[in-house]
């Protein structure tokens, strides 16, 4: 009984997930090339030892000059065939190291394509143009030695302070990466590499080998032609010692990745990254979402560990785990359906030595203009200009703050992006200057489809130059889409993105003005009627590369040109784009989204570590829509989903055309001073906000950032993905997700923890239950640490340009702590010529500093002199020295004007449990300058 009532709970727990259309999306057993990989894990699994992988790496062959190392592995075929793949393995001054393994025949186009195709006849090798972010600098040190350690093996030795080494082992063909000599990355260990080499049709029939997902392929009622045959690239990698693993979003799952071969807990299907548009998409699920990032982070106790599968195919992931405690490990089987075997490997002690190599592959997320960091108002959608000046007005009114608000498809005329409808939004331009009053923006959605209208000058010039994507038979691919029928803009061509460029020009995008910002959704692409609601993997782009080849780039490319678009049309003014669909490298040119979830407290709880797992793969600048996309959600959920909302690093609420109306001014009380508090706080926060993100753009740190980036030795909370750290700041957030009055957040470490409102005292080292009734947003600051603030409520976050400033101090046992704050226009490029501060706070021997570690350029002075009102109007000291009981004063010395002067200082005792503290009021030092207050 007791079972079968766990199983109905079971059942019920898992309902929210059935509505996703599960039969428009392939599992791995419907993919070919899936199946194909998991069946040869399988067989390498039940023949044990005895397996043997079929390649092997040519000693002779072996040439190495200036960090690379290049050679040719060969593959052992039943045919007898001589199947030899150049191999390139680079090591970079980084300490990251590459792999990329290509197949010789298909390089030299020796191969025979089928239905008169005209695609390309190489794998794929223009991944790293739009992903990386330029060429990394070769190492100059590392060393090769061949035949080491000894016979039928080699030895490079590389990264800093030849920590690391690659062991290649000549065959069967594996690598090991290790760390001072041990072993933390183990590449074919299982041996399941496989390149399948190009073979003429009934070629593997005559060996007894299964075809019938080689030449053709049917999905539903689709048949992808595949004009090069089999062509799919797998490896196995192990992450020898470790036992949780992270990353390779977009997945609506926990942070620490499942297994995947079936079993309690487990997946029984693999991580699957093929960029998609699930309409309601299931959670705690292993299938795909709009994005795709394929880098994986492995975290122990002591050191962290990552790979990047530079493939934009379509690609799965299986992930299996020792479970003898005293043989942790985790392997990992890596499969895409083609392209080349590009992997690179980082090794490191902790999640931010990782991180900071993979963002200098991939590129560091932009330093957005301030305003993106506020909160956004959006639906699907505002129906006039007079609409959206009326909820202008009434955000005014409510004195509520925001500082952009959103136009969904409807604002234009027939879907047909780049106009406006004419009835609805006659005068674009008195809206977005009505907007302007309050220094706030308009964000719009451009597509990439493109209705099929002739006299539609976007359709017209795609068509006419030739920019659109193409299908099989190289005709222009109709396809339909929000607009009915459409085709595709192909921004992989570089001519596309020229011409995309010209439409954001003031001059041809009429009624556009300087405050307008773009949204580019249903990139994956999506495609309503496609084969798994995409494009045919036959479509033929620029290149005459294959869709197949290319899909999980195709969002990138988009907002890449409209990237491009923005910065010409404004030079100095820093873009803010919004995308659903993404790759690697997006970070450097965009926020994320998770696209149309639904009004239901478990989607509430899955953004969380949606939006961490996001950061820990370098995309940080995440959101989820606040409120849910589909239906309404009650007041409980709204005002949760607010005050969790203002945690994700982008803060927009969104909801379906079907929705009521939820602007927070419409919510009945208590709940809309609960949503106003929420706001309030984001914004009181900014200054915060702002730092964390400049950390982003300089480092790859996540924005918010999972409890084992700030733990990294307690394993304790290494799956922990429902409490957040708000950058460097020690503010850690713990969002109600459910319905309930209480939660329960695991304080770790051993400094105290401070309730972020009334200073309640935690003790470290537990689990703490804690109440937390509708009004209150569970947030403690831990002690050590310096955050900045600024507690004047605004209308938008360019009107608090001038405010002063307030600093919160909590201290270590030690009495000692730490904090930082990056601060400059929020609009410009000016900062990259000096037009910035950059500070460092301390309290140290009962002093507290400001101490600049900014760089200085042409711009500096100019800068400071327009911040030089900006001052500290307020300092509050939790927990303080009992000494200052006595104390009336501090003294302050601030540089350059050289004198030293007093400002009050209060002490406030309070009841027990909660900490004491002391304000020093009207400090009044200058925020860009030098100075020490003496406690
Ligand atoms: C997609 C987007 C959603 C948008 C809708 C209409 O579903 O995910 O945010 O509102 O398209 O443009």
């Amino acid at each position: 009984m007791l079972r079968l009532t766990f199983f109905v709970l079971l059942v019920y727990i898992i309902v929210p997930g059935l509505a996703v259309t599960h039969e428009d999306f392939k599992t791995c057993t419907q993919s070919g090339f899936c199946k194909r990989n998991r069946d040869l894990a399988d067989k390498a699994f039940a023949t044990g030892k005895s397996w043997t992988s079929p390649y092997t790496l040519t000693p002779d062959a072996l040439k190495f000059d200036s960090g690379v190392l290049t050679g040719v592995v060969r593959k052992d075929v039943v045919s007898g065939e001589d199947v030899e793949l150049p191999i390139v393995m680079s090591f970079y001054e980084s300490g990251a190291a590459r792999v990329v393994i290509d197949e010789e025949k298909r390089m030299a186009g020796l191969i025979e394509l089928r239905h008169d195709s005209k695609a390309n006849k190489k794998r794929y090798d223009e991944a790293w143009k739009w992903a990386t972010d330029g060429e990394l600098e070769l190492s100059e040190s590392a060393i090769f030695r061949q035949d080491h350690p000894g016979p039928g093996y080699s030895l490079m030795n590389y990264g800093p302070n030849d920590r690391f080494s690659a062991i290649l082992h000549h065959s069967p063909f594996e690598v090991e990466f290790q760390i001072d000599g041990k072993t933390h990355i183990h590449l074919n260990s299982r041996g399941l590499l496989n390149l399948e080499h190009w073979r003429p049709k009934g070629s593997g029939e005559a060996l007894g080998e299964d075809e019938s997902t080689w030449w053709e392929e049917t999905f539903a009622k689709f048949t992808d032609s595949k004009p090069r045959g089999p062509e799919s690239v797998a490896v196995d990698v192990e992450f020898p010692g470790y036992n949780h693993v992270f990353g390779i979003p977009e997945h609506a799952d926990q942070i620490s990745l499942r297994e995947t071969r079936g079993g309690p807990g487990n997946h029984e299907e693999p991580y699957r990254l093929y960029n998609s548009d699930v309409f309601e998409y299931e959670l705690n699920s292993p299938m795909s979402l709009y994005g795709a990032i394929p880098y994986m982070q492995a975290h122990r106790f002591g050191s962290t560990v990552g790979v990047f599968w530079l493939n934009a195919a379509e690609t799965w992931i299986d992930i299996v785990k020792e479970h003898d405690s005293n043989d942790k490990q985790t392997s990992t089987h890596w499969i895409s359906e083609s392209g080349r075997i590009d992997l690179f490997i980082f090794l490191g002690d902790t999640p931010k030595d990782i991180g900071q190599a993979y963002g200098k592959v991939t590129g560091y997320p932009q330093l957005p203009p301030q305003f993106a960091i506020g909160y956004h108002q959006c639906r699907w959608n505002y129906m006039s200009d007079e609409d959206v000046k009326t909820v202008d007005a009434t955000f005014d009114k409510y004195q509520i703050p925001y500082d952009a608000i959103w136009l969904d498809i409807e604002y234009t005329d027939e879907r047909k992006y780049f106009t406006w409808h004419p009835l609805r939004f006659p005068s674009p331009k008195d809206m977005q200057e009505q907007l302007m009053e309050s220094e706030r923006k308009l964000v719009v959605l451009i597509d990439p489809h493109i209705k099929k209208e002739s006299g539609y000058f976007v359709s017209d010039e795609l068509r006419s130059k030739g920019l659109a994507v193409l299908n099989k038979d190289n005709e222009i691919y109709d396809g339909s889409c929000w607009p009915g029928l459409s085709n595709w803009i192909d921004a992989f061509n570089p001519a596309t993105a020229a011409w995309w460029n010209t439409l954001h020009k003031y001059d041809r995008y009429k009624g556009s003005l300087s405050n307008l910002f773009i949204e580019n959704d249903m990139g994956e692409p999506s495609v309503f009627h496609g084969p798994e609601l995409t494009m045919p993997r036959d479509n033929i782009h620029h290149g005459n590369w294959e869709h197949r080849d290319v899909h999980n780039l195709n969002g990138l490319t988009i907002i890449n040109a409209t990237f491009q678009a923005l910065l010409d049309r404004e030079a100095n003014t820093r873009p803010f784009l919004l995308t659903r669909s993404f790759y690697s490298g997006s970070q450097r040119m965009t926020a994320m989204w998770t696209g149309d979830n639904q009004a239901k407290w478990e989607h509430l709880a899955i953004s969380l570590p949606m939006i961490l797992t996001n950061g820990i793969a370098g995309f940080p600048f995440a959101g989820a829509d606040v409120g849910g996309f589909f239906d309404d959600p009650d007041v409980h959920l709204l005002t949760r989903w607010y005050q969790a909302g203002i945690w994700y690093p982008f803060f927009r609420a969104h909801s379906h055309l079907d929705t009521k109306r939820r602007e927070p001014y419409l919510i009945q009380e208590p709940y809309r001073t609960y949503i106003i508090r929420a706001l309030r706080l984001r914004y009181q926060l900014l200054p915060a906000w702002y730092t964390a993100f400049h950390e982003a753009s300089i480092n790859g740190m996540p924005i918010v950032r999972p409890q084992y980036y700030i733990f990294p030795k307690d394993e304790e909370g290494f799956a922990i993905d429902d409490q957040l750290w708000l950058g460097g700041t020690g503010i850690l957030a713990k969002p109600v997700v459910e319905d309930t009055d209480s939660t329960e957040v695991y304080l770790a470490g051993e400094e105290k923890y401070y309730d972020y409102f009334d200073f309640t005292i935690y003790s470290p080292g537990k689990t703490h239950s804690i109440e937390a009734p509708m009004e209150k947003i569970p947030m403690f600051i831990k002690g050590g640490h310096i955050i900045p603030r600024r507690d004047r409520p605004r209308r938008s976050s360019a009107l608090m340009r001038s405010d002063p400033f307030t600093l919160i101090v909590t201290l270590t046992k030690d009495g000692t702590a730490e904090g930082s704050l990056y601060f400059d226009d929020g609009e410009s490029y000016d900062y990259e010529e000096g037009a910035y501060i950059h500070r460092q706070l301390l309290f140290h021997d009962r002093v507290l500093s400001s101490v600049d570690i900014g760089a200085r350029g042409r711009q500096t002075d100019k800068f400071l002199k327009k911040i030089e009102n900006i001052t500290v109007e307020r300092i509050v000291l939790i927990d303080p020295p009992p000494e200052l009981k006595n104390t009336q004063t501090v003294k302050i010395l601030e540089e350059g004007s050289g004198s030293e002067y007093d400002a009050p200082l209060a002490y406030y005792e309070v009841d027990e449990g909660k900490a004491d503290y002391v304000v020093v009021k009207k400090p009044n030092m200058r925020i860009g300058s030098t100075w020490q207050i003496k406690f």
